[in-house]
């Protein structure tokens, strides 16, 4: 019944998607509102609602404060760095390090859905002038109807710009080419000794074995892929580990670590759901 409903929310186009959230979690929404008497805060910054969150389950903040954690242990960030999100989505990554990074230029993000970077300069910029994001009208099956192709997109930033750099959550949407293009792009805006830290569901055969039957079956296999819907090809993606590691040695990363995550049955309770790869330039 859960792959039924996902399947036909799927179908949706990305505008109604959005609007059949809203409906869905109201009353969610109103009992947070009414529990913390207005929006949840963070550093001042007000949190969106459950039923606003378009880009992804799980608490908002918890997620968010998880991954500043994985930040700093797992990839040594440090207060003055700067660093570059890379589909910033709704700010849940920026949030959490808008009172640890120092920087004056410390932050910059960008998206292809225009009305969340408006929510982010309005609520995360407008305190924080240090952090800085931008729209890139560019095409994703599941997050924008139209827009340019994401695999010839050249990100609007100089050439090792930056220290360290994340995808949370977006190679997990994003077709192969595009995927490889972003690898690419990454490693030639950051700095010698830097880092990037993305998100993917790696697909050998333990998570094969795990995944079938379950929620995060991925049904379609189509030139070594793995998509969980035929029709939305960006719902959810899957790439093997040694395909990864291939693309990324070919980007110019210099070194592969990979720490799997909870969706394949394994990584520990503090580690996140999808499976991490980090990457030295
Ligand atoms: C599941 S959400 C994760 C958002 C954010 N990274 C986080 O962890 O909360 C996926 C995000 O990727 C963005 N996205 C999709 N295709 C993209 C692309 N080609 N370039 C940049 N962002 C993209 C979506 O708009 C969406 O905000």
């Amino acid at each position: 019944m859960k792959k039924v409903l996902r399947s036909a929310f799927y179908r949706l186009g990305p505008q109604s998607r959005r609007w059949v959230r809203r409906a869905l979690m109201l009353p969610v929404d109103l009992l947070v509102l009414l529990r913390h008497g207005g929006r949840p805060r963070y550093a001042g910054i007000a949190l969106p609602l459950p039923g606003e969150v378009f880009t992804g389950g799980g608490d908002f903040l918890a997620n968010g404060l998880l991954f500043k954690a994985h930040f700093m242990e797992l990839a040594g960030l440090r207060p003055d760095e700067r660093v570059l999100d890379i589909g910033s989505g709704l700010g849940r990554m920026a949030i959490p390090l808008t009172d640890y990074l120092t920087r004056r230029d410390a932050y910059e993000g960008f998206d292809v859905v225009q009305e969340a970077v408006n929510r982010c300069k309005e609520l995360i910029s407008r305190p924080y002038p240090n952090f800085s994001f931008t729209w890139a009208p560019l095409h994703n099956d599941l997050y924008t109807a139209d827009g340019a192709r994401a695999e010839d997109f050249r990100f609007p930033y100089a050439d090792a710009d930056f220290d360290f750099a994340w995808a949370t959550s977006v190679f997990t949407h994003m077709d192969r080419n595009e995927v490889a293009r972003y690898l690419l792009e990454t490693r030639r805006v950051m700095r010698p000794g830097g880092r990037f830290l993305a998100t993917f569901f790696l697909m050998d055969s333990q998570a094969e074995a795990s995944s079938q039957g379950g929620p995060y079956a991925f049904k379609v296999q189509r030139d070594g892929v793995w998509f969980m819907d035929a029709e939305v090809r960006a719902a959810n993606v899957a790439f093997s580990p040694e395909d990864v590691e291939a693309m990324a040695r070919a980007a110019g990363w210099s070194s592969v670590e990979v720490h799997f995550g909870r969706w394949s049955g394994r990584g520990g309770p503090t580690l996140d759901f999808q499976d991490l790869v980090l990457l030295r330039a």
